[in-house]
């Protein structure tokens, strides 16, 4: 049944892939514009973002973006040159790509500093109950489940995601003017960096997925790596929301208001 793909179209059209791939990544749509227009983003691109929320979200999104390269080095394991196409693919471009993720971690320690987050917090805060839901799915998938279901769910599903928010922050020049001139360039590298214009990673995640699947895979596989991307999506909404919560000395006072 499983029958080979090869991509003839544009990379970043989703008319290139394989039907299913696009019945698929419409099926998600939902779950993941819940983190694509989170308020989150709002917040900070209307430059109002307060800093009990704005240090919630860069401590409880700190190991994702920490352990992001292991994920990828745990879907490496699993591939073996010259066994598929997918493979192959696959091995080449984690290899290539675990490099490049090499500096993200302390680009992420200068954004938050240059946000009023201490970078000692982020290392050593605790991070608030429910954010850490996206880094242990990842976790779980990516050391658990198959190759094509661990690239769908960070490369293609979380960096895919990324890139719209990032992008929706980075554009925004209210967003930069909330921050202080000096340093405004090295605080906004992160984002600059992971902003979709010409980011084409999450789309070769998806070529990915779709040449180790093929054009023709089981119904119950398309179904269980769509699950895998909508987890993704969910944990990241999720997350999100936590961080939006008041302080726990608050929420006391007000119920008992
Ligand atoms: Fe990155």
């Amino acid at each position: 049944m499983n029958t080979e793909f090869v991509r003839t179209g544009s990379l970043t059209e989703l008319t290139s892939y394989p039907k299913w791939a696009q019945a698929m990544v419409e099926a998600c749509e939902p779950a993941r514009r819940s983190v694509r227009e989170h308020v989150m983003w709002d917040l900070m691109s209307e430059g109002r973002i307060d800093v009990t929320t704005m240090s919630n979200f860069m401590v409880g999104t700190w190991s994702l973006i920490e352990r992001f390269p292991s994920f990828m080095a745990q879907n490496l394991l699993k591939t073996q040159y010259g066994r598929s196409a997918g493979d192959n693919l696959a091995r080449r471009w984690l290899v290539r790509n675990i490099r490049v993720e090499q500096n993200h971690a302390e680009y992420w320690l200068d954004w938050a500093d240059g946000a009023g987050v201490p970078r000692q917090q982020v290392l050593e805060g605790r991070p608030p109950r429910g954010t850490q839901m996206a880094a242990e799915w990842c976790h779980e998938v990516c050391g658990k489940d198959t190759l094509a279901a661990g690239i769908a769910a960070t490369n293609y599903a979380i960096e895919g995601v990324t890139g719209e928010w990032s992008q929706k922050v980075y554009d925004s020049a209210a967003y930069a003017d909330s921050l202080s001139p000096a340093g405004r360039k090295a605080t906004l590298r992160w984002l600059q960096l992971h902003a979709a214009y010409d980011d084409t990673h999450p789309w070769e995640a998806l070529e990915i997925v779709c040449t180790l699947m093929g054009s023709h895979p089981a119904p119950e596989e398309v179904e269980h790596v769509r699950e895998c991307i909508e987890r993704s999506y969910v944990s990241l909404h999720y997350g999100l929301e936590r961080c939006l919560l008041q302080p726990v000395a608050e929420k006391v006072e007000d119920q008992a208001a």
